[in-house]
């Protein structure tokens, strides 16, 4: 009965008390409230909002379903909306954990077009991306930083709920995805949040105004929890860095603390720009003062070591990763057309090439393609001649649908006369 009387009253755009949220919350994960009445409320909230108290209720009766861990020393993590070729936690993660901070970082697998980290992560021979809570807390404490996927035990409300909104049409809402971002992140104890909410094409998020809104969401909510918290809204329009897929990702990321890329490359100065806002939040400390801590860091070998010792601990071989990486796969080049400026690089483009390729799922459970993948031989605004090799399509199973895959890339190109305008890849900081 009390269920009926909070499905009406949202129904009807009423603002839900604190009780009332952690009494529906409480009863769905204890299997008391059934699936129906929680889709109910799901639409409801879709259609009628949540005030900021209220999606704070909800995020910490999410988070209150289950474990909450909790650390006796300064820790950060950063939390992307997800982007094409983000590979930046790989970077990001390692180079606060090298700058003296705990970085606790439960990851995700990949969905549709959105790749995962934990899958990006186990294309490493090895690489168990899988611990348990008592293990993820040991690698914290011994190397700084763990990556690795929820388990079972946090936040089962969210995980309960998520797979009713995924075949409900209730994903799209700014409370509910607040609220399943943060009960899991706030669960996992770190006392610095910082967001990175991409916008653009390839991003969950295709305008800077529905960027804007939720970044202003997490950080509000992370800060009403308790947590020191900024965002940054970046553009995702064009793929980050070059590599798009799983293993090529991995290896772009070691290249990367490997100071092998200039860091003024966007994609690298983006990662030492939220690595940096973690160790300044966590010391309240000038931020110029710690991106120049960040870039000693990644160039003297610090994050490094920290990604290496990381992967060790989590029985990850790097040196089996190299040679997985020398496997023979079916590749296929896609050249210029024409001579002049790449203009443009469609990110969902390139997403979608590189899922049909296998290196996405279409269900949980699917199996991927850890070598599949695009990369790219061009970054938007350089210039190419006629001719010139634009990306690489890649598979490891079989040579099929490389070629059409190939056309369909090239539509992802502009090339045009002129030089285009190169727009700022942080659009704006929100604290
Ligand atoms: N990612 C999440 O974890 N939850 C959402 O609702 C959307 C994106």
């Amino acid at each position: 009965m009390i269920a009926k009387l909070i499905l009406d009253k949202k129904r009807e755009g009423r603002a839900l008390g604190t009780a009332e949220i952690r009494e529906f919350i409480d009863g769905f994960t204890r299997g008391e409230i059934p699936d129906y009445q929680m889709s109910a409320l799901a639409m409801a909230i879709c259609c009628r909002g949540m005030t900021g108290r209220e999606t704070a209720d909800m995020t910490d009766a999410m988070m209150r379903s289950g474990r909450c861990l909790e650390w006796d020393f300064p820790t950060a993590d950063k939390h992307s909306t997800g982007g094409v070729g983000d590979k930046l936690s790989l970077v990001v993660q390692p180079l606060a954990a090298a700058c003296g901070v705990r970085v606790p970082s439960l990851t995700g697998r990949g969905l549709g077009i959105t790749g995962g980290t934990a899958d990006k992560l186990e294309t490493i021979p090895g690489y168990n991306a899988s611990l348990s809570l008592d293990d993820f807390q040991r690698v914290v404490r011994d190397v700084g930083v763990s990556m690795t996927v929820q388990t079972e035990e946090i936040t089962p409300a969210d995980r309960k709920l998520y797979a009713l909104r995924d075949v409900t049409g209730t994903v799209a809402s700014i409370p509910l995805i607040v609220s399943s971002i943060l009960s899991k992140k706030l669960a996992e104890g770190a006392s610095v949040l910082v967001f990175d909410v991409k916008c653009g094409s390839g991003a969950f998020m295709k305008t800077r105004e529905d960027a804007q809104a939720l970044a202003r969401a997490l950080v509000d909510g992370a800060k009403s929890a308790g947590r020191r918290a900024a965002a940054l809204v970046t553009d995702m329009s064009a793929p980050l860095g070059r590599a798009v897929g799983n293993a090529n990702e991995v290896a772009e990321a070691l290249s990367i603390l490997r100071g092998e890329v200039a860091p003024e490359r966007a994609d690298v100065a983006l990662s030492v720009e939220l690595a940096a806002l973690m160790v300044s939040l966590v010391r309240e400390a000038p931020l110029d003062e710690v991106r120049a801590e960040c870039l000693a860091r990644l160039a003297d070998g610090s994050a490094l070591a920290r990604f290496e010792a990381m992967a060790a601990a989590q029985g990850g071989d790097l040196a089996a990763f190299a040679r997985f990486m020398e496997r023979p796969t079916f590749k296929f080049r896609i050249q210029a057309m024409r001579s002049g400026y790449v203009s443009a690089i469609d990110a969902e483009k390139v997403a979608r090439v590189a899922f049909a390729l296998g290196a996405g799922r279409m269900a949980a459970g699917d199996r991927i393609d850890p070598l599949a993948g695009v990369t790219l031989s061009v970054g938007v605004g350089d210039r190419v001649a006629t001719g010139a090799p634009l990306a690489t399509l890649e598979r490891s199973e079989s040579p099929d649908g490389l070629e059409s895959a190939a056309a369909d890339l090239l539509k992802a190109f502009t090339i045009s006369h002129d030089a285009p305008e190169l727009g700022p890849l942080i659009l704006e900081r929100m604290d």
